[in-house]
């Protein structure tokens, strides 16, 4: 006779020890994340881990934003538990924490019919690109327009911006950003108009969030960047609607895949002609 032994998964606070265990789940997936990324992302936010027999089987966390939004990501059920309802229990543990806050996700084709059943609706399309064999462009800049590395009292001006493009609070955000990124600000008439970060993540670097006025001036910040990393590998993940899609494939940084913004809650209004262009990365929008 043949007893099958069921062992019980049970759902938990996510700890630094969890650490680990959670970066082999994302390399499970093929996810570039490294061990650094995921100490980033834990001290930005927190959540939770199913537990099996002591093994850490599925992960989900949140970031905060002020005190009416937040991110979503790092949803992993490793293969072998899937279509068992941990990913659900995980998502919804999470969801519970977050009040009435409008929460983001950026859903994978197969975290869409969940997202869905747990009450998001499509937000836009995000294209991710990278590659490091790109040719770097040159940075057209219109009149009067620079391109200044940010300064110490530039901090209030980032927020300002980052707000403007979103209607979110992200100062915390950028605070712990800048500690690890370098940084960029577009003028127009010695008016700070957009900026742009790039810092380490994964296989390489990462450019965003980039916050511009227009496609100009967004291209203009990129251009910078890349023309610092040549030879090496980078990445946006850039709204459709932003435009830079033809412009990046052109130059040599082709679309990898797509992820959703799913979006719960009421959306953020913002009347500002200021837009994000490119993402800190998915999980932090
Ligand atoms: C997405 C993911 C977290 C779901 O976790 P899970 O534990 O397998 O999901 P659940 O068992 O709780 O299922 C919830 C719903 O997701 C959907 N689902 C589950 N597995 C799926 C699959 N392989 N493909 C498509 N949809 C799937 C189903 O609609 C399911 O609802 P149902 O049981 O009523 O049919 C998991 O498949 C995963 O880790 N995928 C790889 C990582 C990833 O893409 N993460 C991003 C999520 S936005």
């Amino acid at each position: 006779m043949v007893t099958e032994i069921k062992s019980k998964v049970t759902m938990r606070r996510m700890t630094a020890e969890d650490l680990e265990q959670a970066l082999s789940l994302s390399l499970e997936q093929k996810w570039p994340h490294r061990r650094e990324d995921w100490e980033m992302l834990f001290d930005l936010g927190f959540g939770y881990v199913a537990e099996q027999d002591g093994e850490v089987v599925g992960t989900a966390m949140t970031w905060l934003y002020g005190d009416d939004a937040a991110t979503l990501g790092n949803v992993i059920v490793t293969q072998r538990c899937q279509g068992k309802g941990i990913g659900r229990s995980l998502m919804e543990l999470v969801l519970k924490d977050l009040d009435n806050r409008t929460v983001f996700l950026h859903a994978t084709e197969q975290g869409m019919p969940l997202s869905h059943q747990l009450g998001f609706v499509q937000d836009r399309i995000v294209h991710q690109h990278q590659g490091a064999a790109f040719s770097v462009p040159i940075a057209e800049l219109i009149p009067d327009e620079r391109v200044r590395p940010v300064g110490r009292k530039d901090a209030p001006v980032l927020e300002d911006l980052a707000r403007a493009s979103s209607g979110i609070d992200r100062s915390a955000l950028l605070g712990a950003l800048m500690e690890n990124a370098k940084a960029v600000i577009l003028t127009r008439d010695h008016e700070p108009v957009g900026f742009s970060l790039l810092r380490r993540f994964g296989r390489g670097h990462v450019i965003g969030p980039t916050i511009a006025p227009d496609l100009g001036g967004a291209k203009a910040l990129i251009a910078h960047w890349l023309g610092s990393k040549s030879g090496m590998f980078c990445r946006l993940d850039v709204p459709e609607m932003s435009g830079l899609s033809d412009w990046l494939e052109e130059l040599g940084l082709p679309q990898v895949t797509h992820v959703v913004r799913m979006r719960r809650g009421e959306p953020k209004q913002s009347s500002s002609p200021i837009k994000t262009f490119s993402l800190a990365t998915q999980a932090l929008g």
